[in-house]
């Protein structure tokens, strides 16, 4: 297994683990069905939307048959926001709790912190998906705020979101 970066090529094989994780978990925003509308082409231009930034990440883990994990890191628009990267990640649960999160955050952090545009990361999670809290708090991301049922995951169960972020210190600045 390892991680690279992800080329417009692996859109296939990005969008079948998309799609795959999306119909194992909850704990996304985007369910298997949605993702199933979409189109290959857009799916490669998103890679190439990625790859041809020096300040957003689409990372994934690979193995020999198949992407097993993705990671992306993606810098707000705007020229009062551009300082700010949101991110989000997603292992196929085959491949769970074998490191492979931990990994592709671990590459991560090392890209933050040679990016001179990225200063604030934030992230989305459901209130209840308690282990990637502990992921993240790992990683030095604190709740900042919570959103209430804001994710609805049937007719009767609607879930809250929580925001995390992190404010990377960089060398010369505060
Ligand atoms: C959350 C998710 C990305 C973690 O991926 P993973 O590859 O299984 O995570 P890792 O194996 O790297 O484990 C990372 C940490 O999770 C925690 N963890 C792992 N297994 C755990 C378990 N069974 N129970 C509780 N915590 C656990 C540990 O803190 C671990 O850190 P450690 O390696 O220092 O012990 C994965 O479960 C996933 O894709 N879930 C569905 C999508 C999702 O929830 N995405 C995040 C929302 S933004």
């Amino acid at each position: 297994m390892r991680i690279r970066e992800a080329l417009p090529e692996d859109a296939p094989a990005l969008l079948k683990m998309d799609r795959k994780v999306a119909g194992e978990t909850n704990f996304l925003l985007i369910t298997a069905e949605e993702t199933d509308l979409i189109p290959l082409h857009q799916k490669e231009q998103l890679i190439g939307k990625f790859h041809g930034s020096a300040d957003s990440l689409l990372l994934i883990a690979i193995t020999k048959e198949e992407i097993v994990g993705c990671l992306s890191l993606e810098q707000k628009y705007g020229i009062r926001q551009k300082h700010v990267g949101e991110f989000e990640i997603a292992v196929l649960s085959a491949y769970w709790n074998m490191g492979i999160a931990r990994r592709m955050m671990n590459h991560m952090m090392k890209w933050v912190v040679q990016n001179p545009s990225i200063r604030s990361m934030q992230l989305k999670v459901m209130a209840n998906n308690e282990k990637a809290i502990r992921l993240f708090r790992k990683f030095g991301f604190r709740e900042e705020g919570r959103q209430h049922r804001t994710v609805r995951l049937n007719n009767e169960l609607y879930v809250d979101v929580i925001t995390m972020g992190q404010w990377l210190k960089k060398s010369g600045t505060k």
